[in-house]
């Protein structure tokens, strides 16, 4: 590891375990492949040292390790071994490509853990200790050793545990909060006790490793820094076991949003951290949630109208952090049912609309009853009210839906009214009635096109009743969203599907006019 960064006393290194930790919990594994991917995003991000997975736990983890610590250049990479002398051996083989390597040795110190899982007596424990970590000295100089439930070890044998290790070779001690158990006042005693045990080992770097059962793993991990520690072992999203691990987002940017209070910094370029998270979803399918801090879609979005006058004036108003800072290209002032006039005027000046008085009245009008509808209004829906090729549809009036089911199949008859009120039927059958009904809009509006997803929200979830769907279609190589509000899953999903090819005919007749009038310019200038 570079001294220059220990050198800093106000220099925090970060260790992400999002690739050993978060990776061995349900539904956030990993291929060998995505590891790689992952651990290039983590050097870009500035980690210090990327845990890339167990070599020992299996031959795959093994290769993924190997194939990490050869194709990667920068960070230090770890992998993580039982105190025994084979997985110490595995993780030798597997970081032998890395130029920077780290052993990363534990072993459970608490009485639960001594009494159940290793039945094992203190003094036990503490020879396997220095024997592990003497083994590891063969083959590695930087080993981290962890003292597993550190938090409910006893203090004078937490302390022991931890100078055995030290005069044994460890550089790095960690104390982790294995079962997400402790509080920030205590973890922050734990570890000046712990530091203050090491005063003959000045060099050794304290690292703190919280999960978050209790929800306070970030608070957790910034009370140890407070304390002395100087390392902290993170996941991105806070994936990990069980309710996770700290999520790096969260503690890289509350160190850099309140220097006043701690006065520490990283190496993290922190506006990557939007596209690492979204990586990270990405490759292990598993979706952030909206209000998540610092990366979730609602952590720069703004939909009640008092929240985004105040917004337009100063961003400060409702913003701690800059969203450029994080990797967002800027706040989003959505539109919904709690927005104001003077948000959706401002909207439609962008779109090209100047509205006086009178206009914005009747669009906010019909703005309100199509907010009420189907949620979010963005920037096409919009269009639409504006241009007012939605505003006075209603779903009774957009179509009728007869079905029959046999045991294979279900066929949809859809009468449908067109905008200059004349009727059209369509019929068309599919393996359920969804996909009945797509068959016959596509018939209906003769435009081909692929579901790429469709999320249905069933009654008693939605804001008045009933059933509401959001649909992406793909259509000639663009994506267009639909939504749609129904009595019941199929009609929401059908007028989603509807709103979703009228955005496309939209957009479709605005592009011909304007090629139209730029072919009129040209034929002009060439007479
Ligand atoms: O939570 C924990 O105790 C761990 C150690 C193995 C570091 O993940
Ligand atoms: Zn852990």
């Amino acid at each position: 590891m570079s001294t220059e960064r220990t050198k800093d006393p106000n220099r925090v290194l970060i260790f992400d375990t999002s690739l050993r930790d978060g990776e061995q919990a349900p539904g956030f594994s990993l291929g060998v492949e995505h590891k790689l991917m992952m651990a290039h995003a983590l050097k870009d991000l500035g980690v210090d040292i990327i845990e890339a997975g167990f070599a020992a736990s299996s031959p795959g983890d093994e290769e993924a390790i190997q194939t990490i610590a050869r194709e990667v250049h920068g960070p230090t990479f770890a992998s993580l071994c039982r105190a025994l002398e084979s997985d110490i051996d595995a993780a030798t083989r597997a970081l032998a490509p890395a130029k920077n390597r780290r052993c990363h040795v534990f072993l459970a110190t608490s009485p639960i853990h001594r009494e159940f899982k290793l039945k094992k007596s203190r003094s036990q424990v503490v020879e396997i200790t220095a024997k592990a970590i003497a083994h590891a000295k063969k083959s590695f100089d930087d080993i981290e050793f962890s003292a597993e439930d550190a938090i409910r070890t006893e203090p004078d044998f937490l302390a022991e545990v931890c100078i055995a290790a030290a005069e044994a070779g460890a550089t790095t001690l960690n104390l982790p909060d294995t079962v997400g158990y402790t509080t920030p006042k205590e973890i922050f005693k734990i570890f000046a006790d712990v530091k203050a045990a090491l005063k003959d080992h000045p060099d050794i770097i304290l690292s703190a490793h919280n999960h978050n059962d209790l929800g306070l793993a970030v608070a957790n991990t910034l009370a140890a820094l407070e304390a002395g520690a100087r390392q902290i072992e993170l996941t991105i999203n806070g994936i990990g076991e069980r309710a996770g691990n700290a999520a790096l987002e969260e503690v890289v940017m509350a160190l850099r949003t309140r220097p006043d209070v701690y006065g520490l910094h990283t190496g993290i370029d922190t506006t990557k951290l939007a596209h690492t998270s979204r990586l990270l979803s990405r490759a292990t399918g598993t979706v952030v949630v909206r209000n998540k801090a610092v990366v979730g879609k609602n952590a720069f979005a703004h939909e009640s109208g008092i929240h985004q006058h105040g917004m337009l004036s100063n961003a400060r108003t409702y913003e701690i952090m800059n969203p450029e800072d994080v990797g967002i290209e800027k706040s989003n002032l959505v539109l919904g049912k709690h927005s104001g006039r003077h948000a959706i005027a401002k909207q439609a000046a962008a779109l090209g609309y100047e509205l006086d008085e009178l206009a914005l009245g009747e669009l906010f009008t019909a703005f309100k009853r199509r907010a009420d509808e189907i949620g979010e209004i963005d920037e096409f829906e919009l269009m639409s009210l504006l241009t007012r090729s939605n505003a006075d549809k209603d779903d009774a009036r957009l179509f009728k839906i007869t079905s029959e089911t046999t045991r294979d199949s279900v066929s949809i008859t859809l009468d449908l009214f067109r905008d200059n009120g004349d009727p059209l039927q369509v019929t068309a059958s599919g393996l359920n009635a969804f996909e009945a009904g797509f068959r016959a809009l596509v018939d209906a509006y003769q435009i081909e096109a692929r579901v790429n997803d469709c999320e249905i929200i069933q009654s008693g979830f939605t804001f008045d009743g009933g059933a509401f769907a959001e649909i992406s279609l793909q259509i000639k190589g663009e994506v267009y969203r639909g939504r749609g509000r129904g009595p019941d899953p199929v009609w929401a999903g059908l007028r989603a599907i509807c709103d979703g090819f009228e955005k496309y005919v939209f957009l479709h007749d605005r592009k011909m006019k304007a090629q139209n009038s730029d072919s009129g310019k040209i034929h002009e200038t060439a007479r």
